[in-house]
């Protein structure tokens, strides 16, 4: 037990034989790699395929993406949550576009927004070839197996450790597919709660397994509950059926999005106040209700969706049809808009 060369050859001859077969796997354009590993960050595979193809159709190279508008990568990027993923991305195409060409090392890409050392890791060896090791929560999980370490794949020192030993033990020049079986396994094999692992191609080498110890490895990290926090949304319509939106500013939820008019508050009667201010003109509900909960990074919301009519149009934000695609909306609020618009149909 312990890993050596013959872990990482039996690793990679899986590998080539079960690799999953994804779309930004049959490339090594730093552009397309760049992207998967963005929209992957804290999204599921299956989620992401779709938009990772629109996404390149839309933007198809650096500098398409460098000269976009914000509101357009948004637009294509709505619903995949988790905005500041794309602000960044945008922001970071920039500058390569400015400075004129990639990153080649985990250590350039960085200093890019948005890059951490996961994603700088992942894209400098799948399509530089650096000799890096890029440990993300999955990675984390397999490795801690591996060595037999009952921690949280948080654990900043856990994970280092895991780093150091898969490092140790990386073929040169091989860095990209070895993280890239890596991630396979942890997705297919080496699962959260039920790992396969008479199907893992390295169980020999797992401590955890050597010691009957994978129910135990990781070691779960301390739950904090996520607070909950209210919210009130008014739907106001203009004569034709449109709904007015607002544009989120780019810092704070939905950053950069344009939402229902909304403010944190228990219940109508303390958000109308604060929703006449925001829109400068007084607001009056009208039957409507409804709810739907959403869960951000830190907190789980729930939003109250109350009518109204406004006596003059408000002063900021714009009406658009409830089923237009052509404002970059958040996924629960477009799904909302198209109960609304059956519901009145
Ligand atoms: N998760 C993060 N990066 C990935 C990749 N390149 N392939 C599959 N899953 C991933």
């Amino acid at each position: 037990m312990g890993l050596d060369v013959r872990f990482a050859r039996r690793l990679l001859r899986w590998y080539a034989q079960n690799r999953r077969d994804l779309p930004w796997r049959r490339t090594r354009d730093p552009y397309r790699v760049w992207v998967s590993e963005v929209m992957l960050q804290q999204t599921r595979v299956d989620a992401v395929v779709p938009y990772y193809r629109a996404f390149l159709r839309a933007f198809p190279d650096v500098r398409a993406l460098a000269a976009a508008q914000e509101e357009d990568v948004l637009r294509v990027w709505a619903g995949l949550g988790y905005y500041a993923r794309a602000r960044h991305l945008l922001r970071a195409a920039r500058e390569v576009v400015q400075r004129g060409s990639f990153p080649t090392t985990a250590a350039g890409w960085r200093k890019l927004p948005g890059v951490g050392a996961y994603t700088a890791a992942a894209v400098a060896s799948i399509a530089f070839g650096e000799d890096v090791v890029a440990v993300d929560g999955n990675v984390a999980r397999v490795g801690l197996r591996l060595l037999g370490l009952r921690r949280s794949p948080r654990d900043t020192t856990a994970r280092r450790a895991v780093q150091a030993a898969l490092a140790a033990v990386l073929p040169p020049g091989r860095a990209g597919e070895l993280n890239q079986a890596l991630m396979d396994l942890g997705a297919t094999v080496c699962l959260p709660t039920r790992p396969r692992c008479t199907a893992c191609p390295v169980q020999t080498f797992c401590r955890a397994r050597g010691t009957g110890r994978v129910h135990q490895i990781p070691a779960r990290p301390p739950r904090y509950p996520k607070p909950r926090r209210r919210f009130v949304a008014a739907v106001v319509r203009d004569r034709w059926g449109r709904v007015l939106l607002v544009r989120q500013p780019s810092q704070g939820l939905w950053g950069g999005l344009w939402t229902l008019p909304y403010v944190e508050a228990p219940s109508w009667e303390r958000a109308g106040r604060l929703l006449r201010r925001q829109l400068g003109v007084p607001l009056e509900a009208d039957g409507l209700r409804l709810a739907f909960r959403h869960t951000f990074t830190h907190f789980h919301a729930h939003f109250q969706v109350v009518g109204a009519r406004t006596p003059e149009p408000p002063r900021v934000g714009r009406f658009v049809r409830p089923d237009a695609e052509t404002v970059p909306l958040p996924a629960p609020l477009r799904r909302l808009l198209v109960a609304l618009r059956q519901q009145r149909e």
